[in-house]
């Protein structure tokens, strides 16, 4: 398993990471981020994989998120003595060991048992960023306490009251830093669920017990081990209080009532909450702006993953004039089909501070838990280095627009 660098924000007390044999024989094969996705799909259930995999009507934005690195080609610096690299960042005023972290993704919990501890404790131990969905399933206050370094990512409930209590919730769990996603006014038109027999909420069917069937190991480990320990799921961070178990009518009406929203909401947000604030979901230089004049600490340039408005660019091609326009001191975060470490040092390169990485580590801890995600991480933190050497540079602050190149226009 390649080696962690040391961790800034992995606290002394942290339990050594336990690996099976099984799981060490799995993540053996396990070479690049790429891998694993090919394992998960024969891990979970077929609704659960594509809940993960799926993207938005006929896929457009989810393939320009990964062809959009094939236009910038690297101009690489030789004999400049790079035996003293780092790629720790600093954000917030704490040093993460890498620049890219986890992003926010909802029930993951039914991927991996645990999941959403399983992800934050990874993160933690390995000393970079990770952000906890406001969809998920295990209560907040667990994973602030396990893994205080976690963030909480929020969608705003629909009026003030709700929006301030939940604020309050999160604060009074230990979390510091909440990243509000604002790119869900309405849900998205996600057909792929429909064909591959996932819903919100979930319906027990023939289907889905047979997909469960075929996968007992998700069947066992997974599902029936949270059943027995720990109850039906429900979404437990929507609001300041429990929400709808996953197979409730009423998870729809917790989800909806977002289109009214508007800036004056997170104008509020901005008043009552004391910590770093980011806002997730930006696509434009505007709103960047918006977001940057109304207090805002940092945003995350995203399209979400290709799974909101189908067609809408990958971040990457808004990424250099958000930059050139809220100055190279304002932290630009961005994601969506960060799969290589040359695709983290691009975005480093036309000036983002750090790169949110999704699906892949969805897929690693369903492949093999708190030891996969930890695995992935160190793939892509190793490739990351290698590249760091062969760019001929040692911080990431280092890099610049300068080492690429437009293969187009
Ligand atoms: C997401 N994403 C997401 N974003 C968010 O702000 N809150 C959420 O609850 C979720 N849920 C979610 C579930 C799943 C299964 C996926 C794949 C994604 C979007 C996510 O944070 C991120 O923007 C994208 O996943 C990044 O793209 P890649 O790395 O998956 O290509």
């Amino acid at each position: 398993m390649p080696s962690s660098a040391p961790a800034s924000l992995s606290p002394d007390a942290t339990p050594p990471l336990a690996v099976s044999p099984r799981q060490r024989r799995v993540l053996r094969h396990m070479l690049c981020l790429h891998d694993f996705e090919r394992v998960a799909r024969q891990r979970l259930p077929r609704p659960i994989f594509g809940y993960i995999a799926g993207a938005a009507e006929d896929n457009l934005s989810l393939r320009d998120n990964r062809s959009v690195f094939d236009e910038y080609a690297f101009t690489t610096r030789v004999l400049g003595d790079v035996s003293a690299r780092t790629q720790a960042v600093e954000l917030f005023g704490e040093r993460y060991s890498s620049p890219f972290g986890i992003a926010p993704m909802g029930i993951n919990a039914l991927s991996t048992y645990r999941g959403d501890l399983v992800l934050a404790r990874a993160a933690q131990r390995a000393g970079i960023a990770s952000v906890m969905s406001g969809t998920s399933l295990i209560p907040m206050e667990e994973v602030a306490r396990e893994s205080p370094t976690t963030w909480f990512q929020a969608y705003i409930p629909g009026d003030q009251a709700r929006i301030d209590a939940l604020l309050d919730r999160v604060a009074r769990a230990g979390f510091r830093t909440l990243v509000v996603t604002v790119d869900i006014p309405i849900s998205a038109n996600r057909e792929n669920n429909i064909r591959s027999g996932f819903s919100t909420p979930l319906r027990p069917s023939l289907r889905l017990a047979w997909d469960g069937l075929v996968r007992p190991r998700w069947l066992i480990s997974t599902f029936a081990r949270t059943l027995l320990c720990h109850g039906m799921p429900h979404f437990e961070n929507s609001f300041a209080t429990r929400g709808a178990p996953i197979v409730s009518s009423s998870v729809l009406r917790d989800f909806s009532a977002r289109d009214h929203l508007n800036w004056d909401h997170l104008r509020a947000i901005r008043q009552r909450w004391k910590g770093p604030l980011v806002i997730k979901g930006i696509l434009s230089v505007e709103d960047a702006l918006q977001a940057q004049r109304m207090g805002a600490d940092a945003v995350v340039l995203s399209n979400h993953g290709g799974r909101q408005l189908d067609g809408a660019a990958s971040a990457m091609r808004v990424l250099e004039a958000v930059v050139a326009a809220v100055g190279p001191s304002y932290p630009v975060l961005i994601d969506g089909g960060f799969r290589r470490g040359s695709d983290v040092l691009k975005a480093i390169a036309l000036g983002a501070r750090m790169v949110l990485v999704g699906r892949p580590f969805n897929y690693a801890a369903a492949v093999a838990g708190e030891a996969g995600v930890t695995h992935a991480i160190g793939l892509l933190r190793d490739e990351i280095d290698r590249n760091m050497a062969m760019l001929g540079v040692t911080s990431c602050a280092a890099l610049g627009a300068h080492q690429l190149m437009r293969r187009h226009g």
